[in-house]
């Protein structure tokens, strides 16, 4: 049976349903207020209060399918398994059942002819932790494979079918294995599945093939993680009040999986995609050479599209620069298959994306109204800077590894385009000094990308939760103090302030401002409780929950109430469609300052505060 992605959400659905768990909305892709992180990178990310002991209201079981963009793995797409923009499936057991339930489950999903997607045992591999100083090797989930596949005839080895692994493979944790994850963050042991495609291991990746080998035959499924560890700041673990499930599997792989067919591209989140980009570069997919350029084009479009969706534009920082280079990279790629592209072609290839996730994450007629501008004013942006770059190539006598690398960062310019223009000027340029260049170039960037993860999760991340609580303060006295034009248009907060952008009908004065401030810190001194529900998106809005009216939001939201009492929160301070995390009690927050206030433009204005 060929299953297709709708089928694969229903099912994924049903089956957690009928494990009574319930299903939480998706959080944005860009996660708002959280200056950590620049996308939402995995499902668990909204559930870190959770993992860590604080009450879910929908309960102990849960489960959702969350879209996720993994910048991280850029340099990797092009092989027939990774991409930037994915979706992960995932459940979560919050202190309820734990490995035994866990595995059994996700065993069940994914063999079971009639519940699942009935895919052959034979071809599942797993992987457990083997254990280190911090924590014990995971016999449970030995034992626990052993029998599930013993019932279905299948003797497993540890060695074989269940292989341990190092930390490095088998420890989950947002910020990876235990030494670099910041005090204060959840993490575990995890245990892996993998699908084992038809095919002659490649001895260029190692003598042996195993579930962790890089030749292809292995792909990773599905990881459950039992998280039971807290790191504390002496830099050792404590063990969670509770012992809780995360897994995440990804929709690409399992779809791949489900069809027996070990190249993502081919499943129907992307194929229809495919078809477009081979339309638009004059280049066949069937042709091995052309598939790295042709899947690089297809996901960074696709990546691009759900970043516009979420109201990021190109520039030339966080979030913006991340998209510019996605879209600049599949420019340069679509000029080096068919140099005569007509930017028309364009419009197909995002239509394709729309149309492959029409009326469930994207409204494809409506989105292709205000998504193709904005990449076609980066293409025309785009056109401009290569013009130059062009020129400045032109003037180079010789070209050393730095400089081609400089071309790469300043106008996009791929390795095998500078090659290949100094080759029609007779200068050779090698591939291994670029690649040196480029390697340390990666290590200084992964290691500010970390810095920035880290430096936000550790100490400084309390204090970037009591300025988003201090935000949604801020917007309601807004209201008190102006008139109901006020429109809040952004927010941005860092360790050290807080910034807050909104819509005015008329200027506000500095006392207005200074009213503003007293009412915030009021609030503060009044130790009101901040809670959050989550409800259908109607009743959100008869309650008057604030919104921001550019964001598309899915049926049920999370609304965040400050000062509501057990049995009326329609008479919440404040109430607002958010996200989170929030502190409990705006007493946390401290006392708040509003350091300056200008106009940004017309009827806008923002705040900074400390
Ligand atoms: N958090 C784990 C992962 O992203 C499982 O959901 O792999």
């Amino acid at each position: 049976m060929k299953i297709g992605h709708k089928k694969l959400r229903e099912l994924y659905s049903a089956f957690f349903k009928s494990l009574d768990h319930a299903e939480v909305p998706p959080s944005p892709l860009v996660p708002k207020d959280d200056p950590t992180t620049l996308f939402t990178g995995s499902g668990m990310q909204q559930f870190v209060p959770n993992l860590l002991g604080v009450p879910h209201p929908l309960g102990v079981r849960l489960f959702d399918i969350q879209p996720c963009v993994r910048v991280q793995d850029i340099e990797e797409v092009g092989d027939n398994r990774h991409d930037t923009f994915f979706e992960m499936m995932g459940n979560w057991s919050l202190g309820d059942y734990f490995k035994k339930e866990q595995l059994r489950n996700f065993f069940t999903f994914l063999t079971d002819e009639k519940i699942g997607l009935g895919i052959d045992p034979n071809r599942l591999y797993v992987t457990v932790f083997e254990g280190n100083d911090q924590a014990p090797r995971d016999d449970e989930s030995i034992e626990v494979w052993k029998a599930l596949f013993d019932e279905v005839g299948i003797k497993a080895e540890v060695g074989d079918r269940i292989r341990m692994y190092p930390a490095s493979k088998n420890w989950w944790s947002r910020a990876g294995e235990p030494e670099k994850m910041p005090a204060g963050e959840p993490g575990g042991p995890d245990s892996e599945v993998f699908y084992k495609f038809d095919g002659e291991h490649d001895s260029a990746f190692g003598d042996e093939c195993h579930q962790n080998c890089d030749c292809g035959l292995f792909l990773e499924i599905g990881n459950s993680v039992f998280m039971m560890y807290k790191k504390v700041s002496n830099g050792t673990f404590e063990e969670l009040p509770k012992t809780n499930v995360d897994f995440g599997g990804g929709l690409e792989r399992l779809l791949a999986a489900a069809q027996n067919d070990p190249d993502i591209f081919n499943t129907d989140v992307f194929s229809t995609i495919v078809k477009a980009v081979e339309k638009a570069t004059n280049h066949s997919y069937d042709v091995d050479e052309n598939k790295p350029a042709l899947r690089i084009i297809t996901d960074h479009i696709k990546t691009a599209v759900f970043m516009i969706k979420h109201g990021v534009t190109p520039s030339n920082k966080e979030q913006g620069y991340v998209l510019r280079r996605l879209l600049r990279r599949a420019l340069v790629k679509m000029s080096a298959l068919n140099e005569q592209y007509s930017i028309d072609s364009l419009e197909p290839i995002i239509y394709e994306v729309l149309q492959t996730y029409d009326d469930i994450y994207l409204d494809a007629k409506k989105d292709l109204k205000t998504i193709l501008p904005v990449v076609m004013d980066e293409v025309a942006k785009f056109q401009r800077t290569l013009e130059r770059g062009l020129k400045e190539l032109d003037k180079l006598t010789s070209v050393d590894a730095k400089q081609a690398f400089n071309l790469y960062q300043s106008y996009g310019f791929p390795f095998e385009i500078t090659q290949e223009l100094l080759e029609e000027k007779g200068i050779h340029l090698s591939q291994e000094d670029y690649d040196k260049e480029f390697a340390t170039h990666k290590e200084k960037s992964r290691s500010s990308a970390d810095l920035k993860f880290k430096g936000g999760l550790a100490d400084k991340s309390e204090q970037t939760v009591k300025y988003h609580t201090a935000t949604h303060l801020i917007h309601q006295a807004l209201f008190d103090v102006m008139d109901d034009s006020i429109r809040q248009e952004g927010s941005n907060i860092t360790a050290d302030r807080l910034r807050f952008d909104f819509y005015s009908a008329r200027k506000p004065s500095e006392e207005e401002m200074k009213k503003v401030e007293t009412i915030v810190n009021t609030r503060v001194n009044d130790a009101l409780p901040v809670a959050f529900k989550i409800m259908p998106k109607e009743e959100a809005q008869k309650l008057g929950a604030r919104s921001f009216f550019k964001e598309k939001y899915p049926d049920q939201v999370k609304v965040y109430f400050i000062g509501a009492n057990e049995n009326s929160i329609k008479d919440a301070y404040s109430k607002e469609f958010c996200g989170g995390p929030h502190v409990t009690n705006t007493s946390d927050i401290g006392t708040i300052e509003i350091e300056r206030f200008k106009k940004i433009g017309s009827n806008m204005y923002r705040i900074y505060a400390k």
